[in-house]
């Protein structure tokens, strides 16, 4: 375990090398366990998340080689279809029943854990597994899956376009009898990334009109090399960071078509961007104000985007609202902002333009936040991997000293986030906490 101390207060100013996205590159990982043959994944980011799945990969019967910012990946055959526990938990093991049932009629995967932000069912990916031929049974912490018949192409209507469950559809229809059409699937570049990877890797998915997915199964797929994405939820970070601290910061690597609605926002609380064909930067030389914001399913404004950004609006002058319309309970981290002397207030009620899924539920979705505030130092502890950034933000933005207990848990997502970040001038370091027995 370690802590993170910081000393903040000051502008951060630099440049930040973006790595792969956290959430294409396990996708990926559980993608090549679809073929015998090796796939090699560039711009890969070995963190928390990525271990976890190389674990579970590992466990199924892929043999990883890690190179620099390289993984090769290769699953000649599967040694194992049942993984009862991992040593920790993520929300990928319910995505390799797809590539089990396709390689060997049969699955078993630990149940899934994840950011604690609602409760986060899987009907959708049961519903699409089913739809596609399996049967699907949850018991004793697994999930069991059988295709006697094997899987076949199908029409399935998502109620809700899931990241999760588009990705569950993709992996179990690929190599599926006949045709499978998705409507109303996510469309997140996440999702497009991971299409593209499988597309080289032999399976044929056309993009529709209005979020409708084609998959004509095919026969095998091979081996394929792809560079991972870079994370643009690491760029809403950094760009959340330079607005909160009046700093001024280049994103090497970031891309302008992943981040238009981010942008849109960082100009009209005040900030400033310029477009490179290398990368981003974001600076906010002007006191920032106060905007209103919903997330949404891509291409709105991502949920993972809002918690760092409000610690910016902490910073704005006037009233902020945000409506989250994604996960339930995704304002767990504004106690941890009120500690250091925030005025924010969460409601159940939908303060946004269009009433959404938690309407009526009692579900804490919405925030309104009054600045500009002065944050201090405070000590903390991560709640969730996002949250963890936002008390990252939080306490380089801050007068004086916060201690962040925890960070196993931002390791998850950020690699390096220490030693990245000091490359932009802040005053951060890691201190190894041991457990006194
Ligand atoms: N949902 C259901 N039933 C399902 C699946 C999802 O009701 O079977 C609900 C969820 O409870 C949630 C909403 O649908 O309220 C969105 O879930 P979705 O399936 O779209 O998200 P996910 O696949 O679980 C991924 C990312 C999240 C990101 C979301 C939305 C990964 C590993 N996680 O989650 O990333 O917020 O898509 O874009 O790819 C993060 O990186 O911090 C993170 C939480």
């Amino acid at each position: 375990m370690s802590k993170l101390i910081i000393s903040g207060g000051k502008p951060l100013k630099g440049e930040i090398q973006l790595m792969g996205a956290k959430n294409v590159a396990s996708k990926l990982m559980v993608a090549s366990l679809l073929t015998e043959e090796e796939c090699i994944l560039e711009n890969f980011p070995k963190i928390g998340d990525t271990d976890i799945t190389a674990e579970l990969c590992g466990a199924l019967g892929s043999e990883l080689t890690y190179g620099e910012n390289l993984l090769k990946i290769k699953t000649a055959r599967i040694k194992n279809h049942k993984v009862q526990s991992l040593s920790r938990r993520n929300r990928i093991p319910i995505l390799a029943i797809g590539p089990l049932l396709s390689r060997g009629g049969e699955a078993e995967v630990p149940i899934l854990g994840g950011d604690k932000i609602g409760p986060r069912p899987v009907d959708l990916h049961v519903m699409v597994l089913m739809a596609l031929g399996a049967e699907v049974e949850v018991g004793n912490g697994v999930y069991r899956a059988r295709a006697p018949n094997g899987l076949r192409g199908a029409k399935i209507s998502f109620p809700y376009p899931s990241v999760g469950a588009t990705e569950s559809a993709l992996y179990a229809s690929v190599l599926a009898i006949g045709r499978t059409v998705l409507q109303n699937a996510a469309i997140e570049p996440e999702i497009i990334d991971l299409i593209k990877f499988l597309q080289k890797m032999g399976a044929i998915i056309e993009l529709g009109a209005g979020r409708t997915l084609f998959i004509d199964g095919v026969a095998k797929l091979r081996g394929a090399s792809h560079h991972i994405m870079n994370d643009r939820n690491e760029a809403a970070s950094f760009g959340s960071l330079a607005l909160a601290t009046h700093g001024d910061i280049f994103m090497r690597g970031a891309e302008q078509e992943h981040l238009i609605t981010f942008l849109n926002a960082v100009r009209r609380v005040g900030g400033e961007y310029e477009v490179h064909p290398d990368g981003i930067r974001i600076l906010c030389e002007h006191e920032p104000k106060a905007i209103e914001i919903e997330t949404d399913t891509h291409p709105g404004f991502m949920t993972d985007w809002q918690q760092p950004f409000v610690v910016a609006l902490t910073q704005a002058y006037g009233t902020s609202v945000i409506h989250e319309t994604i996960y339930e309970d995704r304002f767990g981290y504004t106690n941890d902002l009120n500690l250091m002397g925030a005025r924010i207030t969460v409601f159940s009620k939908c303060l946004g333009d269009r009433p959404c899924r938690f309407t009526g539920k009692g579900f804490m979705h919405s925030a309104v936040i009054l600045g500009p505030t002065p944050l201090t130092g405070k000590k903390l502890v991560t709640r969730d991997l996002r949250s963890g950034m936002v008390n990252i933000i939080a306490g380089l933005t801050a007068e004086g000293e916060t201690e962040i207990s925890g960070v196993d848990e931002i390791d998850r997502g950020y690699y390096k986030i220490d030693e990245r970040l000091k490359n932009i001038g802040a005053l951060i370091e890691r201190e190894k906490v041991y457990n006194a027995k």
